[in-house]
């Protein structure tokens, strides 16, 4: 067993070395989404989670991020109440300025999202107070496919920051630059603290993974067997709306929630289970739990007050003939969910042929559109 670390998060404070300056520039980078096995449901405090979750970090679906920054001539301007009812919002622009584009258009409507990220992790870096920003963002998949851009994106812009203080303070570690990326971008979104480095990122404390912590994402530390080696991850759009209960919401109706406590402790247990499986190349044992896992993410869903549910017709049509098709022909194809309605088909790599086949044949059917995305499992972010 594992000695657990015990940090707080002060020890990632900016402390500010004078002697650097730095006027205007600008840092890109790349940053993937992932996809949990052992799922986060439930969080406390600031966003840290109730049970330890890991994902494979994904390849092709990616945010990027150019971070450009100037800084100001005047410092931030902070005033008393005006009474307006969006005063906290104008306040928040007023002391972090920035402007967001998405695909080169301006979106104040994810100004509130980023007042709140701003905020949270002003604290830990106090410099970017001092700056003007322009943020110009992209993402590989799609606009509206439904699969969330918060964790790609939270982390990117997350280590687009990082790029700055590492500027200011150039004696930075690696480990403190990652680490520190990873708790900013989980103060944006919890999953994305999983999307900064490594093939497989455990978030939260578990005492069978070293190092593991609720602060931020840290690499499976194990090694990982043949089979698990380019996993891949074929992504169903079956449906490319808006969700209707947003994750925030979701997380908390885990407050207060009958099957809460059990429901933790099992995520523990399957943590300690798949970390065997990763190592010891078990498909079947994967298969198995990756799905119930899926399955118990959605139960939770259907379980709370008020109950929501986020699968569709399509959903469960697909799954049917996963099933299916896993009893003719032994293969190891599974799927798995996030919040939503997509399918996640997760297969070995050297059942590439065989399942592309099948995707092709049976299930492109029941996404909208016919679309798909490819995926297979990634490194993690990049420095443009
Ligand atoms: O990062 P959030 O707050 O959007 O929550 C993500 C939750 C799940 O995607 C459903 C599970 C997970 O661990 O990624």
């Amino acid at each position: 067993m594992h000695k657990i670390t015990i940090l707080n998060g002060n020890e990632f404070i900016y402390k500010p070395d004078n002697s650097k300056i730095l006027e205007d520039g600008s840092f890109t980078w790349k940053a993937p989404s992932n996809i949990a096995l052992v799922k986060y449901w439930g969080k406390r405090d600031v966003q840290l989670p109730q049970n330890p979750s890991i994902s494979f970090t994904l390849s092709s679906c990616f945010t990027e991020t150019t971070l450009e920054f100037k800084k100001r001539e005047e410092p931030a301007e902070v005033s008393k109440p005006d009474g307006s009812t969006d005063f906290e919002q104008t306040l928040i622009q007023k002391v972090f300025k920035w402007d967001l584009f998405l695909d080169g258009e301006r979106k104040p409507e994810f100004n509130k999202k980023m007042g709140g990220f701003m905020t949270r992790i002003g604290k830990l870096v106090s410099f970017i107070s001092d700056y003007d920003f322009i943020i110009k963002t992209h993402n590989s998949f799609p606009h509206s496919s439904g699969i969330a851009s918060s964790a790609s994106g939270m982390a990117a812009l997350a280590l687009c920051i990082m790029s700055m203080e590492k500027a200011l303070n150039p004696l930075m570690s690696d480990d403190f630059f990652y680490q520190k990326a990873s708790l900013l971008a989980r103060l944006g979104s919890g999953s994305a603290a999983r999307s900064i480095k490594g093939e497989l990122v455990v978030w939260g404390e578990h005492s069978e993974i070293k190092e593991s912590t609720d602060l931020y994402g840290v690499e499976f530390p194990h090694n990982v067997h043949e089979n698990f080696k380019n996993y891949q991850d074929t992504i169903l759009l079956v449906d490319k709306g808006e969700k209707v209960v947003s994750s925030t919401v979701g997380h908390n109706l885990m407050h207060g929630h009958p099957f809460a406590e059990k429901r933790f402790e099992q995520a523990n247990d399957n943590l300690s289970k798949l970390s065997e499986i990763l190592q010891n190349g078990d498909l079947k044992a994967f298969v198995n739990l990756v799905e119930s896992e899926a399955l118990t993410l959605h139960a939770m869903m259907m379980t709370s007050n008020p109950y929501f549910i986020l699968m569709k017709p399509n959903t469960l049509q697909i799954i049917d003939s996963i099933w299916k098709f896993r009893e003719q022909t032994g293969s190891n194809v599974c799927f798995t969910l996030d919040a939503g309605a997509n399918v996640h088909v997760l297969f070995p790599e050297k059942e590439k042929e065989l399942v592309n086949d099948f995707i092709t044949r049976e299930l492109v059917q029941f996404c909208q559109k016919n679309e798909y995305i490819c995926d297979s499992v990634g490194l993690g972010a990049k420095q443009m």
